[in-house]
């Protein structure tokens, strides 16, 4: 895979395309697949994994299956909510779910530790950001970071507080390229783009019952793209890793095979630019105030 890039100001240094452990978090998959899916993506050189507390069983098999090749990878998780006696985001619920990530994750220390959307008010929680610092300076985080869409987004990136924001970037979800992808590059931040496929909405003939990728489906359509003999992940996966500002896109996936096809097409580089332009004008003609899913 393409050489790593700089993660923003963090000095960390990521590939360009890194998975999303959103579903294998699963219980229903089979532990061993997902064994072999994990430990597959670092001998493809997709050496960022961005899992959160919220993913089932994700980090807990992040830990079990890649606690011994703990050196090799760049790894995310969301905390803020969910445990047991603390109330959601409150300091002591951010203190708490950093160390059971630690645990769970089977780390000394997590790269990236992501308020996980939470609204634009908890961002200005001073108690919150201080229990990022504190575990910052006690070396359980090396960046703290925001992930989610919209006004909190840009209240996270003017914060000043962030060194890493996660934010939807993809063909249907191209608000973020105008506004907040430019402002976090500009101020050092790393940016990694979620829902890079913009959840494959192309995969389904009917309307989806799942209301995100119902969203994605419907802006999809109304886009009508028509890429010029290029399959749409094709589209979806050069137009989300080389847009400019981003510096990694983490695919969803539960299959090895789309993970191996995501580095063969991330490696073909940027969409020609008749291509781009193309694609951000159906984008242009086709939104009604869209704004990034979240
Ligand atoms: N608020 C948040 O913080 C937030 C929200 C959303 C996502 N995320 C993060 O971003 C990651 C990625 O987002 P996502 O999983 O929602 O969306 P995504 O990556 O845009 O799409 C995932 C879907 O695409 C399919 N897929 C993967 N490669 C493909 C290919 N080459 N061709 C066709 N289909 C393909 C996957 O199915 P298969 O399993 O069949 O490959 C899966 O259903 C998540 O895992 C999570 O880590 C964060």
């Amino acid at each position: 895979m393409e050489t790593r890039r700089r993660f923003g100001a963090t000095g960390l240094l990521v590939p360009p395309l890194g998975l999303g452990a959103g579903e294998l978090g699963a219980p229903a998959l089979d532990d061993a697949g997902v064994g072999r899916l994990l430990n597959g993506a670092l001998d493809l050189g997709v050496t960022l994994v961005d899992t959160a507390r919220s993913y089932g069983l994700s980090e807990e098999r992040i830990g079990r299956h890649l606690g011994h090749r703990r050196a090799e990878f760049v790894l995310a998780t969301k905390v803020g909510y969910g445990v047991e006696g603390e109330a959601d985001w409150t300091a002591g619920c951010v203190r708490r779910g950093i160390d059971e990530a630690l645990r769970r994750l089977r780390t000394e220390v997590i790269d990236l530790v992501l308020l996980h959307s939470c609204p634009a008010e908890t961002l200005r929680d001073e108690g919150i950001l201080a229990a990022l610092d504190e575990a910052r300076r006690a070396g359980k985080l090396r960046v703290a970071g925001y992930s989610g869409d919209g006004a909190p987004l840009a209240q996270a990136i003017e914060s000043g507080r962030f060194g890493a924001v996660e934010c939807s970037v993809n063909l249907c979800d191209q608000r973020g390229l105008g506004s907040s992808v430019p402002a976090a590059a500009a101020r050092g931040l790393g940016i990694i783009a979620k829902r890079p496929l913009a959840n494959a909405p192309w995969r389904h003939a009917v309307r989806p019952e799942r209301p995100d990728l119902a969203t994605s489906w419907e802006r999809w359509r109304a886009m009508r793209l028509e890429p010029a003999g290029l399959e749409p992940d094709e589209l979806a996966l050069r137009f989300a890793a080389h847009a400019p500002g981003v510096t990694c896109c983490i695919v969803g996936t539960t299959r090895l095979e789309h993970l191996r096809r995501g580095v063969e097409l991330v490696a073909r580089g940027p969409l020609p630019p008749a291509v781009l332009a193309a694609v951000g004008a159906a984008f242009r003609a086709a939104d009604q105030g869209w704004e990034g899913l979240v």
